[in-house]
């Protein structure tokens, strides 16, 4: 088999993204009719043309613009179903997927609202065989405060939720920000992640790490930049969730060919491949997979390496 065929065929897990980073223009456009939603663009096709990024807020911007057509049940019914029927054209048998209950709690949606839909689409998921699990993120531009209510707004809904994250703009909101929630939620038997190390620097990586107590860190491109870090990391075996197509789009990297990827591996890192936010990054995981295996001429060892590394990382 070529490396083609066998990210193609082979069973995955994806441990990375967010589900309101699967709604696609077409479907943006469609919710927001169903809503009466305005959109400040004429159609699909230019919203996809506005699709450039030079960092990670510039993203942010657009990607919680397209949150706020998100309002009924069946909006994020929809939402979920179609990323996990998307997930299973790639050969994903185990889904770990995050969501922002924050971006849909301060317009007004409850929690049952958000959380109906995602537990319908996930259930029929689950009639097909697929295995999935929902991580709920805080937003880390907001408050402590904000973090501990949400907490608390969302407990009758954690049996369905197997952990929290942590995401958003990360410059200038360490995690260490965050060390009182996350005690909170792991005394509540969730599991622990967050993003770090994608624009903030290693520091951050460490916070996750010693502060946060995570279990994984999301992306973790910039741990490279510490050799004490990187040790830590492999003797620990720590999972690393990396998104190229994500890094690429968000300017963490100018070039595929420059991608931490295949450094990670060769450091005896636990890294992973994952897609982030598909819908605006340009490509879903099998898609990663192909541009980063070509960008840095990965070989089978490398991608069997990823794809076990996917369920050894898996909750
Ligand atoms: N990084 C940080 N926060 C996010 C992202 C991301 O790629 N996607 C959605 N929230
Ligand atoms: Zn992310």
């Amino acid at each position: 088999m070529t490396v083609q065929q066998i990210i193609d065929t082979t069973p995955k897990a994806e441990l990375h993204v967010h589900i309101e980073g699967t709604l696609e223009p077409e479907m943006l456009f469609t919710i927001a009719e169903r809503n009466a939603v305005a959109l400040p663009y004429a159609s699909a096709a230019a919203l996809r043309e506005a699709y450039n990024f030079s960092n990670l807020q510039d993203f942010l911007d657009l990607y919680y613009a397209g949150v706020n057509a998100l309002q009924q049940v069946e909006d994020f019914d929809d939402l979920a179903w179609a990323y996990l029927q998307r997930a299973r054209q790639d050969n994903i048998r185990h889904v770990e997927f995050f969501f922002d209950p924050q971006a849909h709690l301060d317009r007004g949606i409850e929690p049952t609202v958000f959380m109906g839909g995602f537990i319908t689409a996930c259930a029929r998921a689950r009639e097909q065989g697929l295995q999935v699990q929902m991580i709920m993120c805080f937003l880390r531009h907001l408050s402590e405060a904000d973090a501990f209510a949400t907490l608390e707004v969302m407990e009758p809904h954690l049996g369905d939720i197997i952990g929290v994250g942590l995401d958003s703009s990360e410059v200038g909101h360490p995690p260490e920000k965050f060390a009182r929630v996350f005690d909170a939620a792991r005394n509540m038997g969730l599991h622990l992640v967050a993003h770090a190390g994608e624009e903030g620097p290693p520091e951050y990586v460490w916070q996750a790490l010693d502060v946060l107590g995570v279990e994984r860190i999301d992306h973790g491109n910039r741990a490279l930049e510490d050799a004490a870090l990187v040790s830590r990391l492999a003797s620990e075996g720590v999972p690393l969730t990396v998104c190229p197509l994500s890094n690429l789009k968000l300017c963490v990297v100018d070039n595929l060919r420059e991608h931490p990827l295949r450094m990670m591996l060769e450091h005896g890192l636990m890294a992973t491949v994952n897609s982030d936010d598909p819908a605006y990054f340009g490509g879903y995981l099998n898609d990663n997979f192909h541009a980063v295996a070509h960008a840095l001429e990965l070989g089978d060892g490398h991608i069997t390496t990823l794809i076990d590394n996917s369920f050894r990382a898996a909750f």
